[in-house]
């Protein structure tokens, strides 16, 4: 028998001076195969044309429907009801700017992010366009093709409890991003260079490890590893600079 679902959503809209934060409840049959797109996008037609949230992909790729489900952070065009409790909680992702109900934009701090850790190759090398692609084993590619994988969506930051203490954290995507280019053949900076960037609290040594961020990541992504990786390389390069016989 079809379950009826009761959704409890955070709604406030920071542009209407008359808005107030509060939740409001919806019911709705549950379909099969129903997500939380479908859900919220027939809540919206059926029920509640006011309502705001993001989706654009539908796929799991966009990386735009991230939400607080029930306590965690998750994709909403990728969870199934199916796997949910009768009575269904959603809250904007927290830490990013609330753009409205469940809509926050995440896209402001990933551009700042990328400024701080510099997401782009560095090279000393003139771009010739007319010269063959640069070639590169398959396993390094496919070691930087896995962090790459990264959609953007922010649930790591939002889990995070560095990142909720301390606005200018890296946050595992920050780090994760770093890691691709500490990887990539191509890029030229040094160790040094990257412990300028990462080597502080407000990079690896803020991390606490305690992994909320690879729990709640949507594509699984290897965070685990790459937070040691980097927190062994950059903990090396900490002591280089006070211990000289380490140089
Ligand atoms: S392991 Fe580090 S980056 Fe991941 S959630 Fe914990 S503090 Fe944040
Ligand atoms: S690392 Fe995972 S959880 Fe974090 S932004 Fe990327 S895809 Fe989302
Ligand atoms: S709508 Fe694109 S990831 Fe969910």
């Amino acid at each position: 028998m079809a379950r009826t679902l009761r959704f409890h959503v955070f709604r406030y809209n920071p542009q209407d001076p008359a808005s107030t934060p509060h939740m409001d409840a919806y019911v709705l049959d549950e379909t099969e195969s129903m997500t939380l797109y479908i859900a919220l996008t027939r809540i919206r037609e059926e029920q509640d044309p006011s309502l705001m949230f993001d989706f654009c992909c539908r796929a799991g790729v966009c990386g735009s429907c991230a939400m607080v489900i029930n306590g965690r952070p998750g994709l909403g065009c990728h969870t199934k009801t199916a796997d949910l409790p009768e009575r269904i909680t959603l809250l904007p992702l927290p830490f990013f700017k609330l753009v409205g109900d469940l809509g926050v934009d995440t896209g402001t701090w990933f551009r700042e992010m990328y400024t701080r850790v510099e997401s782009w190759i560095h090279t000393e090398k003139q771009f010739d366009p007319a010269s063959e692609e640069e070639r590169m084993d398959n396993e390094t590619a496919e070691q930087i093709y896995e962090l790459d994988r990264c959609i953007e969506c922010g649930c790591c930051v939002a889990a995070c409890g560095t990142a909720r203490m301390r606005e200018d954290f890296l946050g595992a995507a920050g780090l994760n991003r770093l890691a691709r280019f500490m990887i990539d053949p191509r890029d030229q900076r040094s160790d040094k260079e990257y412990f300028d960037v990462v080597g502080n609290d407000q990079g690896i040594f803020g991390c606490m490890g305690l992994l909320a961020c690879e729990d709640v990541c949507p594509k699984h992504l290897p965070l685990q590893d790459q937070l040691g990786y980097m927190r062994r390389k950059m903990a090396m390069n900490a002591l280089t600079r006070i211990l000289p016989w380490k140089k």
